[in-house]
C-alpha cells in the first residue's frame, strides 16, 4: 500500500514537472516568427525614426531607439541549434558557424541605437549619424547573415 502511494506521488511529480517545461519551452514556429516579428517591429520602428529627426521632433524619436536597442538583446535569444530551417526563414547557417561574430554584430547594432539617442542632440546632420549608427547595421548583418530576398 505504502508502495503504490509513492509510485503514485512520484508519477504526480513527473507530470507536474512536465507541465511545468511545456510551459517554458517555445516552439520552433514560435521562434522563427518571434524573431520575424521583432525584426519588422524594428524596420518600422527606424522608420518612424528617420521621419521623426526629418521633422526635427528629436526627443520622440528616443524611445523608439531605446526599443530597437531592447529588441536586439531579445534576439541573441531566438537563434537556438534548431532553428535553422523551416517557417520561411531567411536566416543564413553562416549564423551558426559564426555565432559568436552573429551575436556581437547584434550587440554592436543595440549599443549604437543607445549612442544614436546621443548624438542626435549635438549631430551636425542627423541623417550622417543615423545612418552610421543605425542603417549601416542593418546592410552589414544582413549582407553574410539574411538570405536575399
Ligand atoms: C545582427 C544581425 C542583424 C541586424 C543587425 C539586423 N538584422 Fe534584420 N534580419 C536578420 C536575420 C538573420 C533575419 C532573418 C530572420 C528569419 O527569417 O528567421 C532578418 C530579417 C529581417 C526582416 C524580415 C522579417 C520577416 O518578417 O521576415 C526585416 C524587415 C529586417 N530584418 C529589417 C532589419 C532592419 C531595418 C535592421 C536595422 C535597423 C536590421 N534588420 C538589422 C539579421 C539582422
Amino acid at each position: 500500500m505504502i508502495q503504490k502511494i509513492k509510485i503514485i506521488k512520484i508519477l504526480i511529480i513527473i507530470f507536474s514537472l512536465n507541465l511545468a517545461f511545456s510551459a517554458n519551452a517555445q516552439t520552433v514556429e514560435e521562434i522563427i516568427k518571434g524573431r520575424k516579428a521583432m525584426f519588422s517591429e524594428n524596420y518600422q520602428n527606424a522608420k518612424k525614426i528617420s521621419i521623426l529627426l526629418k521633422s526635427k521632433r528629436i526627443e520622440e524619436a528616443k524611445p523608439l531607439m531605446k526599443k530597437i536597442s531592447d529588441n536586439y538583446i531579445k534576439l541573441l535569444d531566438y537563434f537556438p541549434e534548431n532553428t535553422k530551417e523551416g517557417f520561411k526563414t531567411e536566416a543564413l547557417p553562416s549564423i551558426w558557424e559564426n555565432k559568436d561574430e552573429f551575436n556581437a554584430l547584434m550587440k554592436k547594432a543595440s549599443d549604437d541605437m543607445i549612442k544614436l539617442a546621443k548624438a542626435i542632440d549635438t549631430a551636425e546632420d542627423v541623417r550622417v549619424v543615423q545612418k552610421e549608427l543605425m542603417w549601416s547595421n542593418c546592410s552589414a548583418c544582413h549582407s553574410r547573415f539574411r538570405a536575399p530576398h
